[in-house]
This record gives structure tokens, C-alpha cells and sequence, in this order.
């Protein structure tokens, strides 16, 4: 019996991050959180989302018998990541860390910023992220309130994310950066408005396909890889989704967001067996 891998979010933003994982390890299978009954998580207090964080990755563990834990979270990596890492029996990946070698990796001018909730970005997690890889570089950074909540009513163009955007983004449009980390798993969501109001010169970074590498990069490591037999009779993993709000609103645009593996959503918590 395959054991999948697991995944959490507040709500629909971490679907970027199974976008990209579903893509480069078809044959796993994944199971996905969405916390929406509690969401946003950016504007709650840390010990609140970290408390959080620990219920649904030990439920990914205890109930769904995940072999690895991806928090699909920036705010709940900066609340809870020592944490879980320290407490779960499982390898945990985070997209923090993937995300800021993604950012450096892609400046030339050493000027780059992030953008993030305003609990990932008052909890310094990017400017140590950053810190910790010794790469010379000048990070600005600016908290973004109310793009979550546009992606999760599922409104992810037009004039009133525009006019969000523009003021939101103002400060790292003046930091004249060559590089953006979009540091919230949902703003990928907004990526055309985003790069609007950024102009041609500005590359929009995202976490989603960095962190897809290093979950094959951990699951390879501990001998957790699903093993395929050949290339041409690759098997499809089975994808499972939860959320702890309203489930078919989360199959609705959750499929949209995601795409077709996306067609069914269970509750969360399950029920006891
Ligand atoms: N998607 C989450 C993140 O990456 C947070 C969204 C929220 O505020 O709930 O930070």
C-alpha cells in the first residue's frame, strides 16, 4: 500500500504548490488540507496559526498515513516550522526556504523583494531565510492584506485587485527590484495583476515548483520515492482533497484554481472510522 505525501494550507493558496507537485511526480499520491473554516492565517498571531499548523500536519500523519508533510504555507512555515520539524516522524518541507533560493538564484541586479502576508513578513522569516544562504543581496519586502481574500472568493483579476495592488506595491515598485518572490502559496493566483503593476523588467518568483523539487529531493533521500516501473506505464497517483469550510465551494474553485485531479472534496477533520 502506497502512503501519500501530504499537504496543508488555509485554504486554496497550497493547490500552487500541488499544481506543481502533481506535475513532476505524477505517480504520488497526495492528500490536501485546506483549512478554510479557519482561514486567513495571515492575520491571526502566530501561536494561533502554529497551533494550527500541528493539528493538521499530525492529522496528515495520524488519519491519512502521510509518508512526508508539505506546508504549503508561508505564514504557517514562519509560525510552526522548528516545531513541526522537531515533533513530526515524518521528513517536513516548507516553501520558505525553497522560495528564497528561487528569489536568489534569479536576480542579476541583487536587488529583490518579497511579498507575503503580515504574519510571514513581521515574522523576519524571508530576511533570515535570505540571511542563512550568505548571498550579498537587498531584500525588500511589503505585506499584502487582502490578496488572500480576493483569491479565496475566487476574484483574481479586475479593477478592485488592481487598485489594491497598486498601493500594496507601491514600496517594491520604488526598491527598483529585478526579482519578486511571491511569498504566499495564493498570490501566484494574482500573478497577472501582480506582474501588471511590477512592468516587463520585474521576474515574478514563485515557490510552488522549487518546493515540488525538494519534496522529490527529501522523498529521494529517505528512500520514500514511489519506484516506477517504466517511463511509458507511469501509474497516476491518487489525489485527495479536504477542507475544513465548505466543501463543495472547495471543489467548485478549487477546480478551477487547480484543475481537473481537483473534482471532489471531503471534510475535514474526517470521521472517525
Ligand atoms: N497561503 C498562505 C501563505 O502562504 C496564507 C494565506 C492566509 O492568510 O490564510 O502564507
Amino acid at each position: 500500500m502506497e502512503r501519500p505525501i501530504g499537504m496543508f494550507d488555509s485554504g486554496f493558496g497550497g493547490l500552487t504548490v500541488a499544481r506543481a507537485l502533481i506535475d513532476l511526480l505524477p505517480a504520488e499520491d497526495l492528500v490536501y488540507i485546506g483549512d478554510t473554516g479557519r482561514y486567513p492565517y495571515g492575520s491571526k498571531p502566530l501561536d494561533d496559526v502554529r497551533d494550527y499548523a500541528r493539528e493538521l500536519a499530525w492529522s496528515l500523519v495520524d488519519d491519512y498515513d502521510a509518508k512526508a508533510v508539505v506546508v504549503a504555507c508561508n505564514t504557517a512555515t514562519a509560525a510552526g516550522l522548528d516545531e513541526l520539524r522537531a515533533e513530526l516522524p515524518v521528513p517536513v518541507v516548507d516553501v520558505i526556504r525553497p522560495g528564497a533560493r528561487a528569489l536568489v538564484a534569479t536576480t542579476t541586479t541583487g536587488r529583490v523583494g518579497v511579498i507575503g502576508t503580515v504574519g510571514t513578513v513581521s515574522s523576519g522569516a524571508y530576511i533570515r531565510a535570505v540571511a542563512e544562504m550568505g548571498v550579498p543581496v537587498s531584500l525588500a519586502s511589503a505585506a499584502c492584506p487582502g490578496f488572500v481574500e480576493f483569491v479565496e472568493r475566487g476574484q483574481t483579476t479586475g479593477d478592485e485587485v488592481m487598485v489594491l495592488a497598486e498601493r500594496l506595491l507601491a514600496p517594491i515598485v520604488d526598491a527598483d527590484v529585478d526579482s519578486l518572490l511571491l511569498g504566499c502559496t495564493h498570490y501566484p493566483f494574482l500573478a497577472r495583476t501582480i506582474g501588471d503593476v511590477m512592468g516587463p523588467n520585474v521576474t515574478l518568483v514563485s515557490s510552488a515548483d522549487e518546493t515540488a523539487f525538494a519534496v522529490r529531493d527529501r522523498l529521494d533521500e529517505s528512500g520514500l520515492l514511489r519506484a516506477v516501473a517504466g517511463a511509458s506505464s507511469v501509474p497516476r497517483g491518487r489525489h485527495r482533497f479536504a477542507s475544513s469550510g465548505d466543501i463543495e465551494v472547495f471543489r467548485d474553485l478549487g477546480g478551477r484554481l487547480l484543475g481537473p485531479e481537483l473534482d471532489q472534496t471531503e471534510p475535514w477533520p474526517p470521521a472517525a472510522p
